[in-house]
């Protein structure tokens, strides 16, 4: 079937399905898949250290013909990674958590488009007046940080109403063509998914990690704000694991009393060391306690019962909408 909506068209899209960002997830190889697909992907940069970050945005634009997105999340200074962005040439970039008026203003210098990710009506409502192009609209049941106020079935109808014409994009809850059907009627023009795409084959978390994604069941899931080393004070929804068991059989300790806190679980790539409740979840080549990371995971999890390559995902995903359509279609 083919979609025409406000995200294809600005960013000639097949599908309006665009694959979030997912910390070391996003490889090139899964970039390159997305956008093979007809889909578009965003690359988080926050864990890339500054003097490489260029290097492997030019690596990602080779994959991807330049067809992927950079993600940055502004809860420390991100001028010097936006401008390796820019550098390479990677001219559409996610923006959200703190301010993001001088990061708006120098990508719309470069020509750039802004998508940004936010969870409240009154923040749509002022996206149009900071030059933001795209509204991603982030439902309270979203894996990894949350900013929704509200689950997407009833927070994205009321943004689309605040928006003022600034198109709205869906995360939050979506895993197939029926969420994507759905998103399109309460007035989204696409749908950004993380969860559905962690537990891709081509994606770079760790193996481990993808299966607990595929077993756990919405039960398993917790928001917490519990994996804060590098960054406090911000609510996640992640799948229970063993750092988390710890902590609350020792009756939930506040920092610096928590169970095995300053434990070294791995090293990450630089060789820095990996400490238990830091931000980090487990990537595909990391070595030592994978399972006691962030398992990062939304209410998707319902919906995703095995590991799928980035094409079935797609693939399925323009199945079910199809489906879902003409079974409407047939009722009348
Ligand atoms: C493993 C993981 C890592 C994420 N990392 C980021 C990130 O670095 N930047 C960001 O803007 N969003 C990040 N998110 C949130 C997604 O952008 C998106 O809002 C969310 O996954 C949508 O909900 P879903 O998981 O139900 O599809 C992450 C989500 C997951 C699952």
């Amino acid at each position: 079937m083919s979609f025409k909506t406000a995200l294809t068209k600005v960013l000639d899209l097949r599908v309006p399905v665009v694959a979030a960002p997912l910390g070391r997830g996003t490889s090139a190889e899964f970039l390159e898949a997305v956008a093979d697909c007809g889909g578009f992907g965003f690359t988080a940069l926050m864990h890339m250290p500054e003097e490489t970050v260029g290097d492997e945005l030019a690596k990602m634009s080779r994959a991807t013909k330049g067809r992927f997105g950079a993600n940055l999340t502004l809860v420390v200074d991100q001028r010097k990674r936006l401008g390796a962005a820019l550098d390479v040439g990677v001219r559409v970039f996610s923006l959200w958590q703190g301010d993001i008026d001088p990061y708006v203003r120098i990508i719309k210098g470069a020509g750039g488009l802004v998508f940004w990710t936010v969870g409240s009506p009154e923040d749509a409502a002022r996206a149009k007046d900071i030059g933001v192009d795209f509204i991603v609209c982030q439902g309270r049941e979203a894996g990894g940080h949350l900013v929704g106020s509200a689950p997407t079935m009833s927070l994205l109808p009321s943004m689309v109403d605040a928006a003022r014409g600034v198109p709205v994009v869906a995360a939050g809850g979506i895993a197939d063509g029926r969420g994507l059907v759905a998103a399109l009627a309460l007035g989204a023009c696409g749908v950004w998914m993380g969860t559905r795409f962690v537990a891709s084959k081509e994606s770079a978390n760790h193996r481990g990690y993808k299966e607990r994604v595929v077993a756990a069941r919405g039960t398993d899931l917790v928001e917490t704000t519990l994996f804060d080393a590098g960054w406090h004070d911000s609510p996640h929804q992640v799948v229970r694991n063993s750092t988390y068991f710890r902590w609350e059989e020792a009756g939930r300790p506040p920092n610096g009393q928590r169970p095995g806190e300053g434990d070294r679980i791995s090293s990450l790539p630089n060789g820095k060391p990996l400490h238990r409740y830091d931000i980090a979840a487990a990537w595909d080549t990391m070595e030592g306690d994978w399972e006691a990371t962030p398992l990062y995971a939304g209410a998707t999890v319902e919906l995703i019962h095995d590991v799928k390559s980035v094409a079935e995902i797609v693939g399925g995903i323009e199945a079910t909408a199809q489906a879902a359509i003409e079974a409407v279609t047939d009722l009348r």
